[in-house]
């Protein structure tokens, strides 16, 4: 198969999650999350992200985002979130649909949000005619393949509770952030103030499964509620279960992390620098921004699978994930290269 940079979703399954998925199909057991490996994967959770950490499994990122922010909001709310997040353009109006409360969308440069950026959406707080902020959601890593240092998350958690709002994380390649700022999961999530996080699995080496992790006991309470008619309690429970404690084991989850992003940084190393092709954000985890030629974007997408990711601008997202090779990245970037200069 061509090397792929489409999206990390499009690699396999980790050999020692398929292993551990394996490994757990002997023999019945308890379900709806009654069985022994669900206890034991929430208790690693809790050890690693803290004993307040309640930790319920899903199968979907959207789903994890849409219904922690569920527990989060009531329909006069407003979610306010950077305009590139995922629960803004890439589901679908789920949020809306499932919350029944409005998004308040944030341009940013970056993909990160700041308290001088969210300061003016406060403005009516109080206010009866507008919906009223109450969540602020920041992707770790962002859309766009930045970071949030864990000051900048403290800054955000602490402009958010001064002002009664909750802080949630879209954390669906949280592990490419900590292996890129070479910190814990603990001093990105709850040591840095986070409410409520969705735990991402699949990206990294499952085959499907997330979490989602809550740091406040009042927002736990009713989860198992909300999970089930959200249609996102798991019978076989056990599966999502083993697949999280292979990740878990022997931090899994940061070397494949370390693996996309080492690929992406490779990869911007050898495009750098090839007429005409300008990368366009900072490249901090698995992703690979750049603008190119509308005719050099056509020519590279009938060889190699990646999306454009801004029309207009001619920018394409080239995604790496811990499947990504060496020799894949320097095949492309060599067709990029080639195509580049064939445009010349
Ligand atoms: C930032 C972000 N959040 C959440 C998701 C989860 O999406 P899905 O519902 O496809 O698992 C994705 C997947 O692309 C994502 O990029």
């Amino acid at each position: 198969m061509q090397p792929c940079f489409a999206s990390d979703n499009y690699a396999g399954v980790h050999p020692r999650v398929l292993a551990a998925l394996a490994a757990a199909n002997d023999g019945p057991a308890p379900a709806y999350g009654a069985d022994e490996l669900t206890g034991a994967a929430r208790q690693r959770f809790k050890d690693i992200l803290g004993s307040e950490a309640e930790v319920f499994f899903v199968f979907l990122g959207t789903a994890a985002n849409v219904l922690a922010l569920s527990a989060m909001t009531r329909p006069h709310h407003a979610v306010l979130a950077a305009a590139t997040a995922h629960i803004n353009v890439d589901e679908c109006g789920a949020p809306e649909r499932h919350l029944g409360c409005k998004l308040m969308c944030v341009d940013t440069p970056d993909g990160k949000l700041t308290p001088e950026l969210l300061q003016p959406f406060l403005l009516h707080l109080g206010n009866e005619h507008h919906n009223q902020p109450r969540v602020v959601s920041i992707t770790q890593a962002t859309e766009l393949g930045t970071v949030y240092t864990p000051d900048e998350i403290r800054s955000l958690a602490g402009f958010a509770h001064d002002h009664g709002l909750l802080l949630h994380m879209d954390g669906a390649r949280l592990g490419n952030a900590a292996a890129a700022l070479g910190c814990g999961l603990r001093e990105l999530t709850s040591g840095a103030g986070v409410d409520a996080l969705s735990f991402g699995g699949t990206k990294n080496g499952l085959m499907f499964g997330e979490a989602v992790v809550f740091f406040r006991p009042e927002l736990a309470q009713d989860f198992a509620f909300i999970r089930k008619q959200g249609m996102q309690l798991c019978s076989k429970m056990r599966f999502i279960a083993a697949q999280f404690l292979a990740l878990l084991e022997h931090d899994l989850w940061r070397a494949n992390a370390s693996q996309a992003n080492a690929m992406a940084r490779l990869l911007a190393e050898r495009v750098a620098g090839v007429p005409g092709v300008q990368i366009t954000q900072a490249v901090q985890t698995n992703a690979v921004f750049a603008s190119l030629a509308p005719g050099v974007i056509a020519r590279l997408q009938r060889r190699f699978a990646f999306y454009v990711w801004n029309h207009e601008q001619n920018v394409v997202r080239w995604m790496t994930s811990f499947a990504t090779t060496g020799a894949e990245v320097e095949a492309f970037a060599a067709a990029v290269r080639q195509e580049a200069l064939a445009d010349k």
